[in-house]
């Protein structure tokens, strides 16, 4: 027998059976249960989607309780131990690992799209010194929109295939930009001879040299944390980039709400966030203090507790093992023993065991970011370049997938009922 769900509506006695799939049942087969013929039916009341999926997807598979993350069906342990950043970017947009030829055009491909068109540079110069790097980010992603009005051509294969190049070959070098704006120093053109992330690194910090050479640990770390965080299916950011591309806008205005949605303190500002708070406590002796505090409700710990993720987040642990190898070059960061004791007693607090809250992915990520010298104000930025790979894919999932459409939540009206508008002179 099938799997169904049956429901009898106790209003009018009658019984429904709808049919379940892969553990879902679909919420418009809720509207058949209703009082009245010409009722709308019954809907689900779900804020924040606790429980309320919006796709069907093949990207990426999360079980927040056994705390896996799989990207394609690959564990992310294993990409994390022998991919890079781009060959994953590729298995995510496309659904395979590619093969050597392919990496080798994709890589092509990517090197080929990484400078910006001298107008992105002066529109970039405009911001204020102090800008934080996030909004000069995500403002200059929204502003390709009018730099590449082909974008728009979103049913032609060719268009986003040449889109999903500029957008992953583009953001680290806005990135880069942002930050060499931002401290005054003259822009670093990419150099086409380095890796993904080594370029990226010369961009950032070239002074005078005339090659710039990456240190190979900092090199493969950056590259590690890129692919932890290339993608996590529908999270606030891929769910705006989802939302804001079902109008069938062009992905560049749909990818800057998705860098807006991101640079929020309970998204991507969260490792900024978390560098604030070990600042803050400033030493060991003031961690049961401030623990003490956020269970009074007087703030979060931050860096800890997730929406999906109900046990230790696989990529907490990889990044722990990360940050191991960076220390060794960059020497510890002093935050370092902070962390770890706030991680220690907040593990066998009685009142964070009971939530399910574990360090996320930004416990430790914002102390490699800043051992390897990137400015806090940075962080988001550095979540925002792998994440691009995600959005995309997450993107063109939904033009392609026939069951979706513009995305239109219902509501609840709880104001007032019908009324007449009483004129200036007459109201109380
Ligand atoms: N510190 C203290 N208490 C917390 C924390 C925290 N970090 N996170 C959740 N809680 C508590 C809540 O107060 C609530 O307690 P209550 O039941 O007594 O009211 C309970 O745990 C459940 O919390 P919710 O806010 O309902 O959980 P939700 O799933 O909505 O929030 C979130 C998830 C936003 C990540 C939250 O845990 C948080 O704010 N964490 C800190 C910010 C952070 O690290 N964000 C990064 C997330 S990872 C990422 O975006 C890459």
């Amino acid at each position: 027998m099938a799997d169904t769900l049956t429901i009898t509506d106790n209003r009018t006695g009658k019984q429904y059976d709808l049919p379940i799939k892969d553990g879902f049942i679909k919420a418009t087969d809720l509207k058949q249960i209703k009082t009245e013929t010409d009722d709308a039916g019954l809907a689900t009341y779900d804020p924040a989607f606790m429980n309320t999926a919006s796709c069907r997807s093949r990207i990426t598979f999360i079980d927040g309780d056994k705390g896996i993350l799989e990207y394609r069906g690959y564990p992310i342990e294993q990409l994390a131990e022998h991919s890079t950043f781009l060959e994953t970017a590729y298995l995510i947009i496309f659904g395979e690992l590619p093969t050597q030829a392919q990496l080798v055009e994709w890589t092509n491909q990517i090197t080929f799209h990484t400078m910006l068109h001298e107008n992105i540079k002066k529109l970039m110069e405009g911001f204020q010194y102090d800008a934080h790097p996030m909004g000069v980010f995500l403002s200059t992603v929204g502003a390709c929109s009018a730099f590449y009005p082909d974008a728009k051509n979103i049913f032609d294969e060719q268009s986003r295939r040449k889109q999903t190049q500029r957008l992953i070959a583009k953001v680290p070098t806005i990135a880069a930009y942002a930050y060499r704006h931002s401290i005054g120093r003259p822009y670093n053109n990419p150099d086409n001879d380095l890796s993904f992330t080594g370029n990226f690194l010369n961009m950032l910090f070239r002074m005078t040299e005339l090659k710039y050479k990456a240190n190979p640990v900092l090199e493969r770390a950056l590259e590690v944390l890129f692919i932890l965080h290339a993608d996590h299916e529908q999270n606030c950011s891929t769910s705006a980039m989802r939302g804001i591309g079902s109008s069938h806008v062009d992905p560049y205005s749909a990818m800057a709400g998705a860098a807006a949605a991101l640079y929020g303190p309970l998204h991507g500002g969260a490792n900024e966030a978390v560098l604030r708070m070990l600042t803050e406590i400033g030493s060991v002796d003031n961690i049961p203090g401030f623990i003490k505090r956020v269970k009074m409700g007087e703030g979060r710990l931050m860096g800890f507790g997730h929406r999906v993720y109900k046990s230790y987040d696989p990529r907490a642990k990889i990044i722990k093992q990360t940050a191991d190898a960076v220390f060794e070059v960059t020497g510890k960061n002093p935050l370092l023993d902070i962390a770890l004791e706030l991680e220690r007693i907040a593990l066998q607090d009685e009142y964070f065991v009971t939530r399910k809250l574990y360090p996320n992915v930004d416990f430790y990520s914002g102390l490699i970011y800043q051992a390897m010298g990137f400015p806090v104000a940075m962080f988001p930025v550095l979540f925002a370049i792998p994440r691009t790979a995600g959005w995309i894919a997450q993107w063109e999932e939904m033009l392609l997938d026939p069951e979706q459409k513009i995305a239109r939540p219902k509501q609840v009206y709880i104001g007032s009922a019908r009324r007449d508008y009483v004129s200036r002179d007459q109201r109380g």
